[in-house]
């Protein structure tokens, strides 16, 4: 009986502070217009606070999930944290996001893959349920980006915000979940969108600080026509593979980039809007966060057996697409 691995909750978190255009405005030369126009973002959340980590917002997604999935924290095998900004760079923020909702019986690592981070996290979690090792693997995205985001820089910090997403994955034998996905990396995208210093070749010194290398770097618009084609292509792709026509597509969960590159990636497929699900204009770019925060925002929406097309795009460059068949009405 062939094992697949189905999506059997979701929980999510934002925190309080909301960061609207209006207040960017204050801080650097921009304007509520050309962030909406360009990017489709209206606000974001912000993590307040001293010595507070993407972990802070993992613990809480997670938790929620393990209420809504009414599952014991000790029942839990796997935890994988899908970060970019780890509350450290070790030991692993899946493993204090595991002690912090109790769970004892599992291993916990976390991956990173930049804004494919989420895709490539399910891609993995999902080999240990199809083989039949473990029953319960959550997969949890969190990140603070506000943390490596430098707000006197117009281009970029208009564009991220925090936040944190999980799903439980539990085996199905009814053919619902994880069916099939398409990831590509290519390392030539790296001097386009990068954190420059903070690792091995550029530790942290007094000078990476002074020169900003410790914020997120990006040259938004070669970043932005990789992405418009290539998240559009492997969209393309495992509709293809999987014979799904656009009708046969009951939703895009598109990575929160930018509007206009989701836009291209539902053109492409050809599902109309009203098929794709949108935050970007809460909660901006989070990241690892993107995808699970859409499912959960949506989660009252999807019904049984509707096929789901994930699809991401980000730093490496790294990008996939994904056919996930929902195994549950809320
Ligand atoms: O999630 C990881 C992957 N990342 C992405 O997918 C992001 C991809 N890139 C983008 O989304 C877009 O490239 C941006 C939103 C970052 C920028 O939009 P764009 O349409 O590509 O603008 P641009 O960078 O080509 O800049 C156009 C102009 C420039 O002015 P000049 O040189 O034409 O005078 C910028 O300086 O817009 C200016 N600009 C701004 N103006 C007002 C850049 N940022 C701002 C701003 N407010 N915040």
């Amino acid at each position: 009986m062939k094992i697949t691995a189905a999506i059997t909750g979701v929980g999510g978190y934002v925190p309080d502070y909301v960061l609207t255009n209006q207040e960017l405005e204050k801080l650097v030369d921009t304007t509520d217009e050309w962030i909406t126009s360009r990017t489709g973002i209206k606000e974001r959340r912000i993590l307040k606070g001293k010595d507070q980590g993407s972990s802070v917002m993992g613990i809480q997604a997670v938790r929620q999930l393990l209420e809504k999935t009414n599952t014991r924290p000790e029942e839990v095998d796997l935890l994988i944290c899908a970060t970019v900004t780890p509350d450290m760079l070790f030991p692993a923020t899946a493993n204090i996001i595991s002690a912090g909702v109790g769970i004892q019986n599992a291993f916990s690592y976390d991956l990173n893959a930049a804004c494919s981070s989420f895709l490539y996290a399910l891609t993995t979690a999902a080999q240990f349920v199809q083989s039949g090792i473990y029953k319960k693997v959550v997969v949890v995205g969190a990140d603070k980006m506000s943390a490596i985001v430098d707000y006197t820089d117009r281009s970029n910090c208009i564009l991220f915000g925090d936040g944190a997403g999980a799903v439980m994955l539990e085996p199905s034998t009814d053919g619902y979940g994880i069916l099939d996905q398409v990831l590509c990396s290519n390392g030539n995208g790296e001097q386009f969108l990068n954190q420059k210093a903070g690792g091995s070749r550029r530790p942290p010194t007094a000078e990476t600080v002074a020169n900003g290398e410790h914020f997120i770097y990006q040259e938004g618009a070669t970043v932005f026509k990789f992405a418009v084609k290539n998240m559009a292509d492997v969209a393309a792709q495992v509709m293809t593979r999987q014979g799904l026509s656009h009708d046969d597509v009951a939703w895009l969960v598109p990575h929160q980039a930018n509007k206009r590159i989701i836009d291209a990636t539902a053109n492409r497929m050809g599902v109309g809007p009203e098929k794709v699900m949108l935050n970007i204009q809460r909660y901006g770019n989070t990241t690892s966060a993107t995808i699970p925060l859409c499912l959960w925002d949506y989660e009252k929406q999807l019904h049984k057996g509707d096929n789901l097309i994930l699809a991401a795009f980000g730093g490496g460059f790294t990008w996939g697409a994904m056919h996930v068949k929902w195994a549950y009405n809320s």
